[in-house]
């Protein structure tokens, strides 16, 4: 009988514990997703996107590959990139881009769409998919990369240094490689009037003024009219 109780003790304590490891992970997914994803490291994120670069371009004048391309992901509302054909299932979610949702679809995509046809099953880590997360918003509309991204980028060795040249590098190699940039001489005013462009056409982030005269300094002294 004492035998029986101890049983009965130790079975009650099992299900105490089970249900408060469920309900500590139920509430780490829903409540700290963003404090997560604003301790993230996206260096560590961009090098976990490996994987999704498989099927997923990141930047504006990369081609589409398998997936949509996830330029501007965070915002978006669900399944709209033109043209491209997604599931039904995920089709049927509501809603656009937030990091609960891209926190969701991430951990088990089968889950969170039913029948999507992304061929990934998922990234378990949370710290992981908080960091990829904190990635892709470098690349989110009004998230300037210069503010953003501590992500460390490889300019090239024709890059020249001097006041301004990673400010303008970072800024710049959101979209597109550096050679655009690189093969160009213009007049500080022509490199304003394509900056103007940029912004209004290309969804580019509009810079402060001070980044701006910054930027065009750089860009008009290395790469100025011959
Ligand atoms: C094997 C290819 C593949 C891999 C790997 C992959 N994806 Fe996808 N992804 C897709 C496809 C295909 C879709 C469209 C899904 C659908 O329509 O159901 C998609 C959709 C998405 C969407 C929704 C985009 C939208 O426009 O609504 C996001 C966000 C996304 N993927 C992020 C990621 C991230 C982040 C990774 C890496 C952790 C990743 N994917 C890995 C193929 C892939
Ligand atoms: C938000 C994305 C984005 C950012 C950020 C961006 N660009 Fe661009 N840029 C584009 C797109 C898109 C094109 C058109 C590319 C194409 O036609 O292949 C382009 C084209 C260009 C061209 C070629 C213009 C031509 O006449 O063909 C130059 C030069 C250029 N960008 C310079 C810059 C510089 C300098 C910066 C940084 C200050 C910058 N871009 C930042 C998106 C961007």
């Amino acid at each position: 009988m004492g035998n029986d109780m101890e049983r009965a003790r130790i079975s009650l304590c099992a299900a105490l514990l089970g249900s408060m490891s469920l309900m500590a992970t139920a509430s780490s997914a829903a409540g700290d997703i963003s404090a997560m994803v604003d301790a993230a490291d996206p260096a560590a994120g961009q090098a976990a996107f490996e994987i999704c670069a498989a099927c997923h371009a990141i930047r504006p004048d990369e081609p589409t590959l398998i997936g949509p391309t996830l330029w501007q992901v965070e915002g978006r509302d669900i399944a709209s990139v033109e043209g491209f054909a997604y599931s039904p299932g995920l089709k049927a979610v509501e809603g656009s881009w937030d990091r609960a949702k891209l926190d969701a679809f991430l951990r088990k995509p089968s889950a969170f769409a039913e029948g999507t046809i992304m061929g990934f099953a998922g990234i378990a880590d949370d710290t992981e998919r908080a960091a990829v997360i904190a990635y892709l918003e470098t690349f989110a509309p009004g998230a300037t990369s210069t503010t953003a991204a501590p992500v460390t980028h490889d300019f090239g060795d024709d890059w020249p240094q001097g006041p301004g040249s990673d400010l303008t590098g970072k800024v710049c190699s959101v979209c597109h490689s550096l050679a655009i940039v690189k093969q160009q001489g213009l007049s500080s005013e022509r490199w304003d009037e394509l900056l103007d462009w940029m912004v209004e056409e290309q969804g580019m982030n509009e810079l402060t003024a001070e980044q701006r005269t910054e930027v065009i300094g750089y860009l008009s002294a290395h790469f100025g009219e011959p």
